[in-house]
């Protein structure tokens, strides 16, 4: 029997030689796309194989599969089977019912300034008697009908030129970045951007008209390199390993994308060559493992970037296939646990124009606040742990059909929802933290966190949990005690944050005028049940305002105007940011934090 890790669904089993990989994922329930059932036709059941050994390859997966993908250990779960323990990545096409990926964000109101400017040019063919070699007849081209000044063609674009000129007739629409042509196309080409916000656990992407600003379509994703860890800080370990594991990781990500690019291309009709201009945004961490710069520095005190200021490089240099000159902007970082996302997320909420006091999170598996008082912005990072992403807790789950995502408890009375109205399967984060709250509410739970006796609380082997779902073949769905101390670790990260970066201003709480919640969990979230825990701070309801995924808004703003890739610039570095490590009394306001009551003074 070999142990068999799926992710990123987070399920393990073990598994025969003799039982193929979508068997095996059967049994676990894990809903891969099979509409052949199973004998190889359909080519849907795709998945990759991270490490370890499995069967030969077989005629219907070398026909199923290009050379690249067969190079990234692409396979057909149906007819593949382990030769040794696996760690499987399954991409979200291949699940019957994906996890939720947050794509929503709030609504772009600028006016497009993009970066990339399009020309229509008609050239003259060369004759004997003019034969103007084929870039200076461009920039006569340009010059004469939009009056261009002479640049700098990219080079991929000077090898295509000769040909490309001669097949379209001599009539093509040049795509220029300031003064360099990065790209070629028929006249109707409709040159594309690409907005990507790429996070420790969820990928959004956004596929952009460039001139118009208009989101054409947009995708969310898992993040492949999980398979390397659920945090930053395992991903870190792994690249400061072996420069194999940083190219892998970065390769897993650059290979996500360049899919994902070419199926929203596709469903748009378009070609992935013609996407000219890209904006990425991501923590720190993220931010340096997509260019492969050092990451060691990030995992020790002070905890210093590489990089923090914008970085602008061609898209070919990471690997990625889009057009021949076509850059990638990465916006820039605060701090080691600060990172660009942050940064974008600020842009988008207008951070530097709020006030007079907001406060801005965005709850993940590290989360970031932030906090505008009167025009200063002063920042902090905390390590509130993947909790909110179902690991480390028993039944936990990601937000896929099936997981308890709301919970209700009269007395006895449970209530309880799932994603999807399916039976329940698990607890995603956002169900966690209302069963908690729940549990507190009605005197299950003290202000110590600790579980008390109830008609719904068992003691199963020396482990107390409290029962949500009772199901007679998998075992019941149970919140156990030691899952509650994993949320109250997460919340107390949280608040202690918030009341760190108050606290510096001299203020009290109740002086926030408004709490912004971003990111995929903030905008699930109960914030009663969140105050009721003590995680976020008692003040009244219509101060919060969840604003769903800004920073992949942020990441389109800067995409489709320059200045506010300029003010994003600015928001960075007037990022004041605070090492929650280094406050007064730290240890006595940690402990104070962990109340589990909407009073933690
Ligand atoms: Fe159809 Fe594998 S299930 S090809």
């Amino acid at each position: 029997m070999f142990a068999v890790d799926f992710e990123p669904v987070r399920r393990h089993a073990k598994c025969s030689k003799d039982k193929s990989i979508l068997d095996c994922a059967r049994e676990l329930n894990i809903g891969l796309v099979s509409i052949c059932g199973g004998v190889g036709t359909c080519k849907h059941c795709r998945v990759k194989i991270v490490s370890g050994e499995v069967s030969e390859l077989t005629p219907e997966e070398q026909s199923a599969f290009s050379d690249r993908e067969i190079n990234q250990h692409c396979r057909l779960a149906c007819l593949c089977y382990p030769r040794s323990d696996l760690k499987i990545y399954i991409p979200s096409d291949s699940l019957t019912a994906p996890q939720r990926t947050q794509v929503e964000g709030l609504e772009l109101e600028v006016e497009p300034e993009p970066f990339i400017r399009s020309f229509d040019v008609q050239l003259t063919p060369p004759s004997l008697g003019v034969p103007e070699p084929d870039d200076q007849n461009l920039w006569s081209a340009l010059a004469r009908q939009y009056d261009v000044a002479e640049g700098m063609i990219d080079l991929k674009v000077q090898q295509q030129l000769s040909p490309f000129l001669r097949s379209a007739n001599w009539q093509v629409r040049v795509a220029m970045r300031d003064d360099e042509i990065i790209a070629l196309g028929p006249s109707s080409t409709r040159w594309l951007g690409l907005a990507v916000d790429i996070g420790t656990t969820k990928i959004a992407v956004y596929l952009v008209d460039i001139e118009s600003g208009k989101t054409l379509a947009s995708k969310g994703l898992m993040n492949p390199q999980i398979s390397y860890g659920e945090d930053v800080v395992s991903r870190i370990v792994a690249a400061g390993k072996s420069h194999k594991n940083a190219a892998k990781l970065q390769s897993l990500i650059v290979d996500a994308l360049n899919m994902t690019a070419a199926s929203l291309c596709e469903s748009v009709h378009a070609d992935p060559s013609h996407i000219a201009d890209a904006v990425f945004v991501g923590n720190t961490a993220i931010h340096h493992l997509f260019l492969q710069l050092p990451v060691q520095q990030l995992g020790v005190s002070p905890y210093v970037p590489a990089v923090r200021l914008a970085v602008d490089v061609k898209t070919r240099d990471i690997g990625l296939h889009f057009a021949p000159g076509a850059y990638a902007h990465l916006m820039p970082n605060v701090a080691g646990y600060v990172g660009a996302d942050h940064v974008a997320m600020l842009l988008a909420i207008g951070i530097a124009e709020a006030g007079p006091t907001v406060l801005a999170v965005d709850i993940g598996t590290n989360t970031e606040i932030c906090l505008n008082h009167k025009g200063r912005i002063t920042s902090v990072s905390c390590a509130s742990g993947p909790a909110f992403e179902g690991a480390h807790i028993k039944h936990g789950m990601r937000a896929a059909p099936g997981a308890i995502e709301h919970v209700r408890l009269l007395g006895e009375k449970l209530d309880i929802q799932t994603i999807g109205g399916e039976p329940p399967v698990g607890i995603c984060g956002s169900g966690l933290l209302d069963i908690v709250a729940q549990l507190r509410l009605n005197g299950v739970l003290d202000k110590s966190g600790r579980m008390h006796p109830h008609p719904l609380v068992r003691n199963l082997d020396g482990m107390v949990e409290f029962v949500l779902a009772e199901r007679t073949n998998n075992g019941d769905v149970t919140v156990s005690q030691k899952d509650v101390r994993e949320l109250q670790l997460a919340k107390t990260a949280i608040r202690l944050g918030i009341r760190a970066l108050v606290e510096a201003e001299g203020l009290t709480e109740e002086s926030i005028d408004q709490v912004i919640l971003a990111g995929a969990f903030g905008t699930y979230i109960d914030v009663e049940s969140a105050i009721e825990i003590g995680m976020l701070p008692d003040l009244p309801l219509d101060r919060f305002k969840q604003v769903g995924n800004a920073a992949g808004t942020g990441a389109r703003l800067a995409l489709i105007s320059r200045s506010q890739r300029a003010r994003a610039q600015q928001i960075a570095l007037r990022d004041g940011y605070i090492e929650l490590g280094t406050i007064p009394d730290f240890n006595l306001k940690f402990a104070q934090a962990s109340a589990m009551s909407r009073s933690i003074v």
